[in-house]
């Protein structure tokens, strides 16, 4: 059955692995991606398929609520995959004032568009779904109990009784009680409150999926690691904030696209789902595997980046450890990821590598003047 599907946001980090996976695996269904093209996004990460005929672009904020009006109703909208947000902790310790429109205004004026029209529709919510992507730092943060990790076997075990951890005995679960830290974690679990309550209230037809920490191909060089994999063939300082002990979750984010697909179709109307692979890295640790990697792929001599380690003041409010306990989807939906850490760093690694004229794009500016010619800058 062909479905007409908005995807917000889709000319970011994750957005882009999303609308890819659905234009090329589902050539049925027409894929709208509206996205306003701050900073973020750009649509360089979509070059591949842009001339696909079941692709359109929508240059739009989502915080303008007559225009996602406007663009459902044109496209006679049955699908909203939600993940258009400001999404850099360290920008919302700056300015969280834009965190709270795009985040929470922004997703609140698509659920009332969504409503409206659907509302107005003779099958009302039938076959409608709003699915909205967050993340897992809306739980807060989980303590870091065995700071040089535990080798295996481990002694921990998840509320699962499936999984372990090296670093601490808690892992985020579904019910797990939202405790956000940063403005932005605290604006993203404004927006899946908001989600929860159109259903709640007005039988919206909702999924809310948390995801942990995504890396791959075109995640903007602000983040960890393509900033660091950037700053090493540049030979510049990599800035490990605080002792670099903090516990991140790790999930390529291919894996992260398949499981919102598998969710998109088979997942429960209501239902929340973590989403993460059981692989934490302390970010020391992470860091030394991308210098080891960088350097062999760049032919410098091993640990020759090691030196380039510049410990910084820490983020302020910095959450020490994440870990998702995404069980409950691999149990009812079958979903597992399919790339070890290994290979998936050595393909991230080797990706920004070779592909250094899509990060000077950014760096140097050039991306967003070439789209603001094309698309004007609203
Ligand atoms: P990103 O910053 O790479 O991309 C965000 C996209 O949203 C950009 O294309 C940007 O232009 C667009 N956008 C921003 N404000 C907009 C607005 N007002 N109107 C329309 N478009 C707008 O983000 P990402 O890393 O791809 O994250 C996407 C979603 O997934 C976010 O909600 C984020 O919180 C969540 N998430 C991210 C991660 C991660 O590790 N990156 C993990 C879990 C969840
Ligand atoms: O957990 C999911 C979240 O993961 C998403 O919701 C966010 O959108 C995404 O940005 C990411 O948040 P983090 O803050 O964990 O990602 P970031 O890449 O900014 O930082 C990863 C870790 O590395 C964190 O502990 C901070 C540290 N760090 C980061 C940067 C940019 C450094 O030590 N130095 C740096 O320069």
């Amino acid at each position: 059955m062909g479905r007409s599907i908005i995807v917000t946001g889709g000319a970011g980090f994750i957005g882009s692995h999303v609308v890819r996976l659905f234009v090329n695996k589902y050539p049925e269904y027409r894929i709208i991606n509206v996205d306003k093209l701050t900073y973020a996004g750009n649509l360089a990460n979509l070059k591949d398929i842009e001339d696909k005929e079941n692709y359109i672009f929508a240059k739009a904020d989502i915080c303008d609520y007559d225009a996602m009006l406007e663009l459902m109703r044109r496209y006679k909208v049955d699908v909203i995959i939600h993940l258009a947000a400001e999404s850099h902790v360290d920008r919302s310790i700056k300015d969280p004032f834009t965190f709270a429109r795009t985040n929470v205004m922004g997703t609140l004026s698509m659920l009332q568009a969504a409503k409206v029209y659907w509302e107005s529709l003779p099958e009302r919510y039938d076959g409608k779904l709003f699915y909205h992507i967050s993340t897992d730092e809306v739980y807060g943060a989980l303590e870091l109990t065995h700071p040089n990790g535990i080798k295996p076997p481990f002694k921990t075990i998840a509320s699962s009784g499936e999984h372990h951890s090296a670093y601490g005995e808690d892992f985020f679960l579904e019910t797990t009680k939202y405790n956000p830290h940063s403005p932005y974690s605290a604006s993203e679990a404004s927006s899946d409150h908001f989600v929860r309550a159109f259903h709640d209230t007005y039988g919206l037809p909702t999924i809310v999926t948390n995801c942990s920490n995504n890396y791959g191909p075109y995640q903007f060089p602000e983040k960890l690691i393509p900033l660091f994999i950037n700053n090493i063939r540049h030979r510049k300082p990599l800035p490990v904030y605080g002792k670099g002990e903090n516990v991140r979750d790790w999930l390529y984010v291919e894996d992260h696209a398949r499981a919102i697909d598998l969710i998109f179709h088979k997942g429960k109307i209501s239902d929340t789902y973590n989403i993460g692979g059981f692989n934490e890295w302390k970010n020391i640790d992470l860091i030394k595997v991308m210098i080891k990697t960088a350097d062999r792929l760049l032919g410098n001599p091993e640990g020759a980046s090691l030196s380039l380690i510049t410990y910084v003041t820490d983020r302020a409010g910095h959450d020490m450890r994440y870990a998702i306990d995404s069980s409950k989807l691999q149990r009812e939906l079958g979903w597992e990821p399919s790339l070890q850490f290994e290979e998936g760093i050595e393909k991230t690694v080797r990706w920004y590598l070779e592909n250094q004229e899509w990060i000077d794009n950014i760096t140097s500016g050039s991306y967003q003047r070439y789209y603001e010619d094309m698309y004007g800058n609203r």
